[in-house]
């Protein structure tokens, strides 16, 4: 079969394994052709594609990013766009496409599907958003990251008796700064789907100078709004092509309110894309090899329309609408476990 592939969305770790993977089976086991499409949906507008054959994924599995590039094009937002994505499939002979991607990626691969293209999707997100799969790959990565971070601002914390905000990332879920928080031993984690009050987070931080312990690790999500302000912290008010504004701020509004109010030298660091870049772990890895074979897989037997996704510690597949209809967001119960350790 002539196959597309594609990463669309922002990038994560992870990606080059996937396209290792659906490449090298499909190549050795289904004698199948592979065409890169370039920049997410952008290379399929724009006709921007290239031959993919063994040569291209030697060596790509240790890689951050994707060799196939990314953007946050949207074909429904461009004038005949969706004609000319129909017709670049049609003129490049491709039978179906693998689109990796998250909410935004394989939420347009929905509608593709639903206008009648073969198309299979692959859960990727370094947020770990996405329904129907308990973890996309490149989240590992991402929270491997931020413990690492953590580790690194406790000690110069507990030096010089500083309140150390961390902002990480996480529009509408938590997971990273959750998970990330949890393992490198936070004092308090703020996330988007709990608004808190910042008069709680003073208090915690002030109840640990009272307990002699001078520095506190206040770990916040960029999502993550005060109970008392509606709007989003943003860099600015320009829109992305799926509606999405720049998140970013609330790491320094906290970081102010708290030395004002505690007295306490702070310090913010954002930890933005460092957290998107580099070298996946091991698990991710491998994650993305499975959820590359199963895509490849599920094009043979026609599974088009559906998304591969990992339940339990089975890649199994699910139709692309249940991944896209609503976003996986952290629960209270699991919450809860951070909670223990807050103060
Ligand atoms: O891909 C998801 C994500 O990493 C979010 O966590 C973050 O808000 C956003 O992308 C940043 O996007 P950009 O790369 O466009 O700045």
């Amino acid at each position: 079969m002539r196959i597309g592939i594609l990463t669309g969305g922002g990038d994560c770790p992870g990606l080059n394994a996937v396209i290792r993977a659906i490449v090298r089976k499909g190549i050795d086991r289904f004698s199948d052709e592979f065409l890169g499409i370039m920049n997410g949906w952008a290379g399929l507008i724009d006709k921007s594609v290239k031959p993919i054959g063994k040569d291209h994924i030697s060596g790509i599995l240790p890689k951050g990013g994707t060799i196939l590039g990314t953007s946050r094009t949207n074909p429904y937002k461009i004038d005949k766009g969706v004609d000319r994505v129909f017709e670049t499939m049609k003129s490049e002979g491709l039978e179906a496409l693998i689109a990796i991607g998250g909410e935004d990626t394989l939420g347009v691969a929905n509608k593709l599907h639903k206008a009648g293209m073969s198309i299979i999707g692959v859960p990727k997100t370094i947020d770990n958003d996405l329904s129907g799969t308990d973890y996309t790959f490149g989240f590992d990565t991402a929270t491997q990251i931020v413990t690492e971070a953590i580790d690194r601002l406790h000690t110069t914390a507990e030096s010089h008796n500083r309140v150390m905000v961390v902002e990480v990332m996480g529009r509408h879920s938590g997971w990273i700064a959750t998970i990330g928080g949890i393992a490198g031993g936070a004092d308090c984690i703020l996330i988007p789907e709990f608004p808190f009050s910042v008069e709680d987070v003073v208090e915690l931080i002030k109840k640990r100078q009272a307990r002699g312990r001078a520095y506190s690790i206040i770990v916040v999500a960029e999502g993550a709004k005060p109970k008392d302000i509606e709007q989003y912290m943003t860099k600015d008010k320009s829109l992305d092509a799926f509606g999405h504004v720049k998140l970013g701020g609330i790491g320094d509004f906290l970081a102010k309110e708290i030395e004002k109010r505690t007295g306490a030298e702070t310090r913010m660091t954002n930890l933005g894309h460092v957290q998107r870049g580099g070298t996946p772990t091991a698990y991710d890895r491998v994650l993305g090899t499975r959820y590359g074979i199963r895509a490849i897989d599920m094009v043979h037997e026609g599974k088009f329309g559906r998304m591969a996704a990992l339940q339990g510690n089975k890649i199994v597949d699910i139709p692309l609408s249940d991944a896209v209809g609503t976003l996986k967001t952290v629960d209270k119960e699991f919450f809860e476990v951070a909670k223990v350790f807050f103060g």
